[in-house]
């Protein structure tokens, strides 16, 4: 072993213990690495960083509520990152959102792991949810286990969601939780069912409806899931399935008593977008920022200055080369016989000669 040790260290591998998990690992980036436990791989995960589903059910027992918002791309994983959220779920909102379909259900399974990486690289804190898309995993178990499986293995998730209802769905959760894959359930309105539900429907909404959201949710916590999403229910049929189970709940368009509340990142951002929820951002959804406006002002601001002609101003014209090399250069320009080239040089260097006196010699190589 002590030979096998210094070959590999003379053939400048596996010097440091974070190069071998790196190895073991497969790579650095991955969010999926396992929980610090017993499993925890050579190089100890930072418990602080992570959030597992350990984490999870200690705030739940504490009955402090879970935060959960979605991310789609680097950009709005590094937000979420930085806000603390609890769990990052890469939806497949994504289809209206970031795609601009009228539903969920174009989104494929390929473009779900698209965005599954790139949320991957920026939110190294949430317990990162991704969401398996129509058509993906109602054939049969196996299929939804090989989904779930890429989600993890492609994708760099921890865990993933399905949409439930039929008993098929509870099996498949099962199958999952059993191929060692945490699962989240949704029930309520489960928006790649809307061909049945006759579109964009709250659910639960008279006794036999309510029942049924409630015996759906116990069905899932039963097939093993850590927790369930209540989407556009009543308030008190949230409340009852919250009490009925020993998993959190999180709610959108739930009311104010799940064990956790979710988002659609755009909708609370106000980002005006997509027509849906530019025109009919859910009634359940609270504009934190009007992100949107600030946008489109920044667009108009950037185009009316380009088109008068005012960016770039000198100030944002950095790159320095001296007077004597403008001469130098322009007589170069003159003996290539460009002259207009060569006094177009002369004329720009003069225009920005101010800035060009101004400008550190570090600046200017930026
Ligand atoms: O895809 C999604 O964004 C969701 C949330 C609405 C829970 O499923």
């Amino acid at each position: 072993m002590a030979v096998l040790t210094s070959i590999r260290k003379s053939l400048g591998f596996i010097t440091k213990r974070e190069s071998f998990s790196k190895i073991l690992l497969g790579t650095g980036c991955l969010s999926n690495v396992p929980e610090n436990t017993v499993y925890g791989g050579p190089k100890p995960q930072d418990p602080n960083q992570r959030v597992t589903l350990t984490n999870l059910r200690q705030k739940h027992k504490k009955w402090e509520p879970i935060t959960m918002v979605t991310a789609y791309d680097y950009p709005s994983a590094v937000h979420l990152d930085t806000a603390g959220i609890d769990i990052c779920l890469v939806g497949d909102s994504a289809s209206m959102v970031v795609h601009g379909h009228d539903t969920t259900l174009p989104i494929t399974l390929e473009e779900m792991l698209v965005h599954c990486r790139a949320v991957a690289r920026g939110a190294k804190n949430p317990l990162l949810v991704g969401d398996l898309p129509f058509g993906t995993y109602e054939s049969s178990t196996h299929q939804a286990v090989d989904t779930a499986v890429r989600i993890l293995k492609e994708g760099g998730m921890d865990a993933i969601k399905l949409e439930a209802g039929a008993p098929s769905r509870i099996t498949a959760a099962k199958a999952i939780v059993e191929a060692g894959i945490a699962v989240m359930g949704h029930v309520g309105l489960t928006p790649q069912a809307i061909s049945v539900l006759g579109g964009f429907r709250p659910q639960g909404r008279n006794v036999a409806g309510a029942v049924k959201v409630v015996e759906t949710a116990i069905a899932l916590q039963e097939a093993g899931c850590f927790a369930v999403v209540l989407e556009c229910v009543p308030a008190p049929v949230a409340a009852a399935a919250t009490s009925a189970l020993q998993i959190p709940t999180i709610g959108i368009g739930a009311g104010p008593f799940c064990s956790g509340q979710v988002l659609v990142y755009h909708d609370l951002l106000g980002m005006l977008q997509h027509p849906h929820h530019a025109k009919v951002t859910p009634r359940f959804c609270k504009q934190y920022a009007h992100v949107g406006d600030v946008i489109n002002k920044a667009l108009l601001g950037y185009k009316e200055e380009v088109t008068s002609g005012s960016f770039p101003s000198s100030a944002h014209s950095p790159y320095k080369i001296s007077a004597a090399d403008v001469d130098s250069f322009s007589k170069e320009l003159e003996k290539l016989g460009l002259s207009d080239a060569a006094s177009a040089a002369s004329a720009a260097a003069e225009k920005l000669k101010p800035l060009n006196n101004q400008v550190g010699e570090h600046q200017a190589t930026k």
